[in-house]
């Protein structure tokens, strides 16, 4: 039993811990909280190189997973599921990249059972699976996404959460019954964050350096370019490869300049 003493009309928190701890998969989070709550139900990782049967294909690996998920929304009542909550690439779970079919399968229960989708981009959003955003490298159609981190390329803590107009009126009109939406954190919508995100998000919009990047395993390397839209190339005497390398080198970071405008990881 657990049991949280704490005064009448204390503020305490407005954070909903134990259930965003309760949503997680990984089990270290759940260690000593009592966690995971009874409604939240957990479905097999796609981790094909893992989990695969023998002979398996990663379509029919796919297809079984998202059978699995049909499975237990059946069982819960399809009409009992609120949402389903996922990273287009699954990071802290082990950089875990979905096998072929995947998404589409998985999409395919989520549609038929008009299941809310949120999609968390914290980790793959703002070009770390090669596309703006995960969804987009996956070809997923969310209801919902979160996403932080590179919102302000990490230099300032914020976070932000995306949802289509329906969503939004729903909010609105469920939001007359108890008042006011009981739920917030401390510095929400803190002006300095959203300052530092809204330069981030210019600065991307505006420095399009990163024109292609490319590799097998862990060789992988980065294609510099002025302009994805015109895909120019950077004039070598500027040396913009090296220059990148040395501003990585003071961070801590090496990989090799390509002569003459690109980056090369794994290089010796
Ligand atoms: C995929 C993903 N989502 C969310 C978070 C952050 O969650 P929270 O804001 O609850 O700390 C992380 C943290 O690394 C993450 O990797």
């Amino acid at each position: 039993m657990r049991e949280v003493p704490s005064k009448s009309r204390g503020f305490g928190a407005r954070t909903n811990v134990e259930s965003s701890g309760a949503l997680s998969g990984q089990l270290h989070i759940h260690a000593g909280f009592g966690l995971p709550m009874h409604d939240f139900l957990k479905l097999s990782t796609s981790n094909y190189n893992l989990n695969a049967e023998a002979g398996e294909t990663e379509e029919e690996f796919s297809a079984r997973m998202a059978a699995e998920f049909e499975a237990t929304v059946l069982e819960a009542g399809s009409d009992t599921i609120v949402a389903f909550f996922a990273e287009p690439m699954q990071s802290g779970g082990g950089a875990i990249c979905p096998p072929k079919g995947n998404w589409q399968a998985m999409q395919t229960v989520i549609r038929k059972y008009d299941i809310h989708f949120h999609v968390d981009e914290t980790v793959c959003g703002f070009g770390r699976t090669g596309h703006y955003w995960g969804v987009e490298a996956f070809d997923l159609t969310p209801d919902r996404t979160t996403c932080a981190k590179a919102l302000t390329a990490a230099f300032f803590p914020i976070s932000a959460i995306m949802f289509r107009q329906d969503f939004f009126d729903d909010l609105m009109l469920t939001s007359d019954a108890p008042g006011v939406l009981g739920h917030g954190f401390t510095y929400a919508g803190h002006p300095v964050g959203a300052a530092v995100a809204s330069e981030a998000l210019k600065i991307y919009g505006d420095i399009d350096l990163i024109g292609h990047v490319r590799g097998i395993g862990l060789f992988c390397g980065i294609q510099l370019v002025q302009g994805k839209g015109t895909r120019a190339l950077w004039d070598p005497a500027l040396k913009v490869g090296t220059m990148v390398q040395d501003r990585a080198h003071t961070r801590g970071c090496t990989y090799g300049p390509s002569r003459p405008i690109g980056l090369v990881f794994c290089r010796r």
